[in-house]
């Protein structure tokens, strides 16, 4: 945790989730909006087909929610892509950009994740940037030098603690049940704090820099706990409120 920052904890449900599901989320905000959830923001980031349905159930409530990636672009002719502002014009808060899948599956490189950030920050959103190394790139001692360059190269240069988040998610511990041990994930947050102090300055000090990879509720209050570590960008856990409230009890 960070000293007068409020945590975050997201909920990305990937390609998952049909009309049924919007129960969850309005189990959520129910449980949010009795006080029942603990001091963190909670946010639902669901899939596209489902945001407009979503925002209906959590409009003036305290859930907040967003979109799994946005365009660079302002709009036009980009077939199957969705723009900052669209997600804005459904109250959305959030827009997670450069997330591991989008650069492996999609080949998204560090300068589009940052033009995507810009693009959400003025459309008025806030930027969930994410960053990670892979199984081998610890494996071979590169995970310093990969999660440096990826938050000095996706990170919009004039954003701040209003406008972006950074999640470090290891890629080998997306939806593997592996974590990295408190002490690596404590000495990566670290790291990226100070880069964070060398990007925005003072500013650095106040900017949400998220965990994502496997939490769960059995390993959420020892991961949250870890300094630095401002919340959690939850994928497989985030799908049922049960399980998403459990780990968001972590800051009771
Ligand atoms: P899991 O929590 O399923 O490991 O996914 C993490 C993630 O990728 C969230 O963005």
């Amino acid at each position: 945790m960070t000293p007068d920052v409020r945590p975050l904890v997201a909920g990305n449900w990937k390609m998952n989730g049909l009309k049924a599901s919007l129960a969850e989320i309005a189990a959520m905000r129910k449980a949010v909006d009795a006080g029942e959830a603990g001091a963190a923001e909670l946010a639902v980031i669901p899939p596209f087909t489902l945001i407009a349905l979503a925002a209906e159930k959590l409009a003036g409530g305290s859930v907040t929610w967003g979109g799994q990636d946005c365009s660079p672009q302002a709009g036009g002719a980009y077939t199957g892509d969705t723009s900052a502002a669209m997600l804005k014009d459904l109250g959305a808060t959030y827009a997670i950009v450069g997330h591991s899948e989008r650069r492996t599956i999609h080949h998204e490189t560090d300068s589009e994740v940052r033009a995507k950030a810009e693009a959400a920050i003025k459309a008025g959103l806030k930027a969930i940037v994410c960053v990670g190394e892979t199984r081998a790139e610890r494996e071979t001692g590169l995970e310093y030098a990969v999660v440096t360059r990826q938050v000095r190269e996706s990170l919009p240069p004039d954003g701040g603690p209003d406008t972006v988040v950074v999640a470090y998610e290891p890629v080998w511990a997306i939806g593997t049940g592996l974590t990295p041990t408190p002490a690596d994930v404590a000495k990566m947050h670290d790291s990226i704090r100070r880069l964070l102090g060398e990007i925005y300055g003072a500013n650095g000090a106040k900017v949400r820099i998220l965990y994502g990879g496997s939490v769960k509720p059995s390993n959420a209050k020892e991961l949250l706990g870890i300094d630095h570590v401002d919340g959690a960008l939850v994928g497989g856990a985030s799908l049922k409120a049960a399980d998403f409230l459990a780990i968001a009890a972590a800051y009771r």
